[in-house]
């Protein structure tokens, strides 16, 4: 399988997190993708008209994307540890993380690319201002959910650490930590993983 893969971006994070906590990392191979908004990749645009990574290639030419559905995709591989649970409140209490976190990194990788690539004179500052809200509020919520995240390695706590790692890598300024002890604790601990420690951005 081909993973269209770029280290600095949290949802491909995201797919080698479950890869590696599933074992299948080894059957992943990565090729480089360097994607931007204003900078259209042909190669990928092939795979993903959207033109995002992750974009997964199987060998029979199938195409997955997002990585919502590769991450899906690739726990239906093993025989181990589900990171989908099945059914009931395990499942939804997992997807519905899945989607807060994906939302912290939609905020947040949207203004990675209004402050990086935009240029100063044309930023709206009320967007990048909500923007950050967003995020910060989605924090907020799971700070009220720490105490239930230990110990618990899913597609939900997974999604978590990536969105964590991700305002630590571009947004340290943003203090998450503070006022957010419990998540903070949490994620100290859960960023040892090997899934999460292996696959810092860079
Ligand atoms: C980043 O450099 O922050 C980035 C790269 C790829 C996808 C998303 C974000």
């Amino acid at each position: 399988m081909k993973l269209h893969h770029n280290t600095a971006s949290p949802y491909v994070r995201k797919v080698m997190a479950v890869a590696i906590e599933t074992g299948l990392d080894q059957r992943l191979e990565t090729v480089n993708t360097a994607v931007s908004p204003i900078n259209p990749h042909d190669d990928l645009n092939r795979s993903n008209p959207l033109g995002k990574i992750p974009a997964l290639v199987l060998d029979d030419g199938t195409i997955l994307y997002d990585s919502r559905v590769i991450c899906e995709y690739l726990d239906t591989l093993h025989d181990g540890h589900r990171l989908f649970p099945f059914q009931g409140p395990a499942r939804w209490t997992a997807l519905r993380r899945q989607a807060l976190a994906d939302g912290i990194l939609d905020a947040a990788v949207n203004l990675r690319y209004e402050t990086f690539l935009r240029p100063e004179a044309q930023r709206w500052a009320t967007w990048i201002d909500n923007q950050r809200l967003k995020a910060l509020r989605a924090c907020d919520q799971l700070e009220t959910e720490a105490g239930s995240l230990s110990g618990l390695v899913d597609i939900g706590t997974l999604s978590i650490g990536c969105a964590l790692g991700y305002l630590d890598f571009r947004f340290p300024d943003w203090g998450w930590r503070e006022g957010r002890a419990a998540l903070a604790g949490w994620h100290q601990v859960f960023n040892h993983r090997p899934s999460l420690a292996g696959t810092t951005p860079t």
